[in-house]
């Protein structure tokens, strides 16, 4: 069934692995929610999105990962946070490693592309909402080091972890937010 544009905006929301409900997802949905992100608009078409997707026995190697690296990031180890850790990713059916490449072109800016993947990424989590899959973008330090293990190029930037899980988004109410019209300067 398709949705009305502005209730899934208004609708979406960051979904965590420990409320997705464990009913499998197919590759061939999370590739069609992933096609979405090809459509976002970027400068000078230079497209920085790419993406590392991991799932079945590969999220056990990204999950041993994430908990070298935090292991490796802290003096304070926390056992609880180890444990999250490897929870949301044996919880999640999909992790999507967000990546961008750094254009040729000098005249684009890096935040230009950060802002260009950011777009493609609202795009999947838009058309996740829109498919009752629960999904959220996690940002943890050690994404900064975690190139190695994606076998990224100098020039290429890991800027987060997409978790996705089957949900029902049938109960969302649309989050608190800031009034617009605080937001707003209208010049006429
Ligand atoms: C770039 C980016 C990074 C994020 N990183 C994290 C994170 O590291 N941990 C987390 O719990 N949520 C993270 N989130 C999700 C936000 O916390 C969530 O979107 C926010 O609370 C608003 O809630 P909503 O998405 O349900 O409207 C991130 C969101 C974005 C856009």
């Amino acid at each position: 069934m398709v949705k009305d544009i502005d209730h899934i905006i208004k609708t979406r929301r960051a979904i965590y692995p420990n409320m997705y409900t464990g009913k499998k997802l197919s590759k061939n949905l999370i590739e069609k929610v992933i096609e979405n992100s090809n459509y976002a608009p970027t400068h000078k078409l230079t497209q920085p999105w790419f993406f590392k997707v991991y799932s079945n026995d590969s999220k056990k190697e990204l999950s041993d990962e994430m908990v070298n690296l935090y292991k490796k990031g802290n003096t304070n180890i926390k056992n609880s946070k180890i444990q999250k850790i490897k929870q949301k990713c044996e919880k999640s059916d999909f992790i999507i490693c967000i990546c961008m490449k750094r254009s040729s072109n000098e005249i684009i800016p890096e935040w230009e592309e950060i802002a260009s993947t950011a777009m493609a990424v609202q795009n999947i989590w838009l058309s996740c909402a829109s498919l009752d899959i629960g999904c959220y973008w996690s940002s943890p330090s050690y994404i900064n080091d975690i190139s190695k293990f994606l076998k990224l190029e100098s020039d290429q930037r890991c800027l987060g972890f997409f978790y996705m899980g089957h949900y029902k988004h049938s109960n969302i109410k649309p989050p608190k937010r800031i009034n617009i019209k605080e937001k707003i300067e209208w010049f006429n």
